[in-house]
């Protein structure tokens, strides 16, 4: 969890780039919350999802908790906060800093108004840009490393405040909409295998190898290490919501043996027909998007599955998930994917696409195609500390390590991460049932 130092020599520009990509950040924050109401931006439509008012105070939180307090009064710099009662207000779940107010009752709290989360960003963005413009050049090492830290939680709540938001405009009969209607793209990437050598690999995070000075990562991606893979196959691109209606056509949701036990019981109990926001009518599926109510286009790749789903279908297409580690291999040594053709926040979709110029025409030269963007891929793999792993010191270690149980891992991005945001290492990671993140699949199978 740390930027990397070795190139990090010119204070001045060290400093401009954080505050620049800083006030970036924050921005995109912002207009996430442009256009919607102060009703809209208290809703929590469950426990686990939080209001945007929430997320935006949070964001600004971590900065406050983990950058501003601990610097006061050190370079001529002095913080004040703007209410004492934010730290336990808007602390998710960091023990060491203090208690929390309840999780599943964050819409409860209609104060602070949405003007007044306002004004705390405000201040702590004025705070921070003063803090950065104080610090000597000993110091902006290890500020840096917080800073950066602090932009990619905000970006990583960026995406909870979408799928947040989508959950909760869900229970609404006006099917309210936040962009624009996000029409299909066109036809799918033609399907195919793509075998993959297995042998002793490299996967996770090398701190040593760093392009930028600000480049980062998450500790949960190191320490890098050897894994070995038995040969195997690969899917070109993701499953469709086209291949998936073969599935439900076929009984996949009432064949019990093609479930996990758990899945199963998590299937009967909750009564799951269909992916999350499906719905039928007159015999044609239609799915909610963030801009509207629309039919499903079978060439797009199928999300808002679980785990449970994910293998299910798995198991009835002959096949099975590939390990974290086999994506990331194939990712890294295998794929001419770009991450920077993904569709991310960015594109303002907010929904996965077909990519119909990855066509057969061009398997020669993009073996592996929609690995980073559009959807989030279940894995195989639980989510466990890498051999070697050690949360880093104080609360800030609380950031990832204690969540390594009862969790499966996820990679590549989706829609609603934001652009710039993903790696080849990163690993995402969710509860088996939860499907209200834009996650699908991508097939593996041995050879
Ligand atoms: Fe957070």
């Amino acid at each position: 969890m740390a930027v990397n130092p070795a190139s990090i020599n010119a204070h001045d520009a060290m400093g401009e780039a954080l505050i620049n990509r800083f006030l970036a950040v924050r921005r995109q924050s912002d207009l996430m919350a442009t256009g919607l109401s102060p009703e809209d931006q208290n809703l929590q439509s469950m426990p686990g999802a939080s209001p945007m008012k929430w997320h935006r105070a949070h964001t600004t939180w971590f900065f406050e908790t983990f950058v501003l307090k601990p610097h006061s009064g050190q370079w001529g710099f002095s913080y004040e906060p703007i209410n004492e009662q934010f730290e336990y207000l808007f602390n998710s779940y960091y023990n060491g800093v203090g208690q929390q107010f309840p999780r599943a009752q964050r819409s409860l709290m209609s104060r602070p108004d949405c003007e007044e989360v306002a004004a705390y960003r405000r201040h702590i963005d004025q705070s921070m840009q003063q803090l950065l413009s104080k610090a000597p050049d000993s110091a902006m090492e290890t500020l840096a490393e917080l800073v950066i830290l602090g932009l990619n939680h905000e970006q990583q709540h960026q995406e909870l405040m979408a799928t947040d938001l989508k959950h909760a405009f869900s229970f609404n009969p006006i099917a309210p909409a936040w962009t624009k209607r996000p029409d299909p793209l066109g036809p799918a990437a033609a399907q195919r295998w793509v075998k993959i050598s297995g042998g002793i690999h490299q996967i996770g995070h090398d701190p040593d190898h760093a392009p930028d000075p600000l480049s980062f990562y998450f500790d949960n991606e190191t320490p890098q290490h050897k894994v070995y893979l038995e040969d195997f196959e690969l899917a070109r691109r993701p499953v469709t919501c086209g291949e998936y209606l073969q599935f439900m056509e076929d009984g996949g949701y009432r064949n019990v043996n093609l479930w996990l036990s758990d899945g199963w019981a998590w299937r009967r109990d909750h009564d799951i027909q269909s992916p999350m926001y499906w719905r039928q009518e007159d015999g044609q599926w239609y799915l909610q998007t963030l801009g509207c109510w629309r039919e499903v286009d079978p060439d797009e790749p199928i999300c808002h599955i679980s785990f449970y789903e994910a293998a299910a279908f798995a198991l009835w297409a002959g096949a099975r998930l590939p390990t974290e580690a086999e994506w990331e291999v194939a990712a890294g040594s295998i794929s001419s994917d770009s991450i920077e053709e993904g569709h991310f926040s960015g594109c303002n979709r907010y929904h996965p696409a077909s990519s119909p110029d990855l066509n057969a025409e061009h398997e020669a030269s993009r073996p592996l195609v929609q690995l980073f963007g559009d959807i989030w891929e279940w894995t195989a793999s639980s989510y466990s500390p890498y051999p070697g792993f050690k949360p880093v010191a104080g609360a800030i270690g609380e950031y990832n390590g204690k969540f390594m149980a009862n969790q499966m891992v996820l990679r590549g991005g989706s829609c609603a991460t934001p652009t710039g945001h993903i790696r080849n290492t990163y690993r995402n990671f969710f509860y088996p049932p939860d499907r209200w993140q834009f996650s699908g699949l991508r097939l593996a199978r041995d050879l």
